[in-house]
């Protein structure tokens, strides 16, 4: 993008000066490609809040002003006219398909939706307890061993392709598949006359004896969700990927690293740890003021699940239409599910107290998101798989965007700063 006037670095009485690269929305970083052979010196940034690992052309979000858009389209639009597989294609191929480019790519999905027969014996390898995200992790990575992978330095259009939408397809195969064996029901395979988002629920819900009715406002719901959680530029997983991706290994390995890094609790996790708080606020008579406390209170590491933000510092633009859905929904269905009126007021009560408000922290993405999937019959500790398939394009488009620089993405290799013990000699055991 554009580069203009220098940033000068005074270092042991000399002056340095480091290019300054300005991106299509006028951020401004700080070129440091040269830093280290200019000035012997590193930077150091925990957990890389001030620093840019990548030029992406992507997502671009704004934490302030709280933006999202994918490659340029706000995704409050995205959310009301698109579909996920059509988002997904904007994401990973950079512009909205024409009617016949979806129709190709949307047709991919049926031929790559099933998985090969010799994995459903993995599942078997399973404790029942397994949570859905060790399956989903190594079941991805064993993609790789199924189904040949494409030349990483240099991948065809159509072996590229291939290995996306087998990724996007399966993934729901697998998720359903991980989801039946913890419940003891037999799998459910997918069908070629259902879209994206029915297929998966099918595959979840219905079984031999009892067919699964589904909802349109259920799939809109789904689909909303799955809009809203397909990628956010570099956060933990996708950064995960990028440098995973960076040694030339697998998409596959390269993916089930970021499934990986979406566990925590602090990342895609959250939306399973929020309700269990909101579920032990319910338990203890609702008192939200006791768990707004506790996340108050410096002698304890207790944190509201579900809010804060590393970027966003005003409301999580997704949060808002999140909230919205998760209201229509269950007053559609009918439920009147308690948490969510525990939300709301844990909500009110964060958005008010000083706390919060002077650290800018708001409800995020994964704050009223469970109570969809709770609505739905997903189980807590499907949550964060569900996250996964919503950012399986994402990722995706972030790994290709990585393989595609011009002259191939530098191997990831940060520096570090030495702070351990200077030189010293062995000493034997017997004089210690
Ligand atoms: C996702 O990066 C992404 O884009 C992620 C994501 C995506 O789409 O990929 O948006 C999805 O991961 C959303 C975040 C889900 N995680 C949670 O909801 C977990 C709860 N939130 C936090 O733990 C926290 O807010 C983070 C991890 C999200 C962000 O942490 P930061 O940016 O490292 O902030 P910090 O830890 O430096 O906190 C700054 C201050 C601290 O207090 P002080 O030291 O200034 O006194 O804010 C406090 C923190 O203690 N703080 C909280 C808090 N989050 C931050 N205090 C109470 N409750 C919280 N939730």
């Amino acid at each position: 993008m554009g580069q203009e006037q220098t940033a000068k670095v005074i270092l042991d009485g000399n002056t340095f000066e480091l290019p300054i690269i300005i991106g299509s929305e006028g951020e401004r970083g700080i070129d440091i490609s040269k830093l280290r052979s200019l000035t012997n010196y590193v930077t150091l940034d925990h957990g890389f809040g001030n620093t840019s690992n990548c030029e992406s052309a992507i997502t671009f979000l704004d934490g302030e002003a709280g933006i999202l858009r994918y490659r340029g389209y706000p995704i409050e639009q995205l959310a009301e006219y698109s579909s996920f597989v059509e988002t997904a294609y904007l994401l990973i191929y950079g512009k909205l398909p024409t009617s016949e480019e979806l129709r190709e790519f949307s047709g991919l999905f049926n031929e790559h939706s099933m998985i090969h027969e010799d994995m459903k014996r993995l599942f078997n390898g399973f404790p029942v307890a397994a949570h859905p995200m060790a399956v989903l992790a190594s079941m991805i990575c064993s993609l790789s061993a199924y189904y040949p992978d494409i030349d990483m330095t240099n991948p065809s259009k159509k072996d590229f392709d291939r290995i996306a939408v087998q990724l996007m397809s399966k993934v729901r195969t697998m998720v359903a598949f991980a989801y039946k064996k913890s419940i003891g029901e037999p799998f459910v395979y997918p069908r070629e006359d259902l879209e994206y988002v029915p297929n998966l629920l099918n595959m979840l819900f219905s079984s031999p004896t009892k067919p699964y009715k589904i909802y349109d406002e259920v799939v809109q719901a789904m689909k909303v969700l799955f809009i809203l959680h397909a990628d956010h530029e570099q956060n933990c997983s996708t950064s995960t990927v990028r440098l995973v991706g960076s040694s030339r290994v697998n998409l596959f390995a390269s993916i089930s690293s970021g499934i990986c890094a979406l566990w925590g609790p602090l990342h895609g996790g959250a939306n399973e740890a929020v309700i269990d708080m909101l579920e032990a606020i319910q338990k203890d008579g609702g008192d939200v003021d006791k768990y707004i406390n506790m996340a108050k209170d410096k002698s304890t590491s207790y944190r509201l699940m579900g809010v804060g933000h590393r970027v966003y510092k005003s409301y999580d633009p997704r949060a808002k239409i999140i909230k919205q859905c998760a209201h229509e929904l269950l007053n559609k269905l009918g439920v009147d599910d308690p948490l969510l009126e525990i939300a709301i007021r844990l909500e009110e009560k964060v958005l008010k107290d000083p706390y919060f408000v002077e650290r800018n922290l708001y409800p995020n993405v994964d704050f009223y998101s469970g109570l969809i999937y709770k609505a739905i019959g997903i189980p807590k500790d499907m949550f964060t798989v569900m996250f996964a398939i919503g950012r399986m394009p994402g990722w995706i488009a972030h790994w290709k965007e990585m393989i595609e620089v011009p002259g191939g993405a530098k191997i990831g290799r940060p520096r570090q700063i030495y702070v351990g013990e200077n030189k010293r000699d062995y000493v034997t055991i017997n004089k210690r």
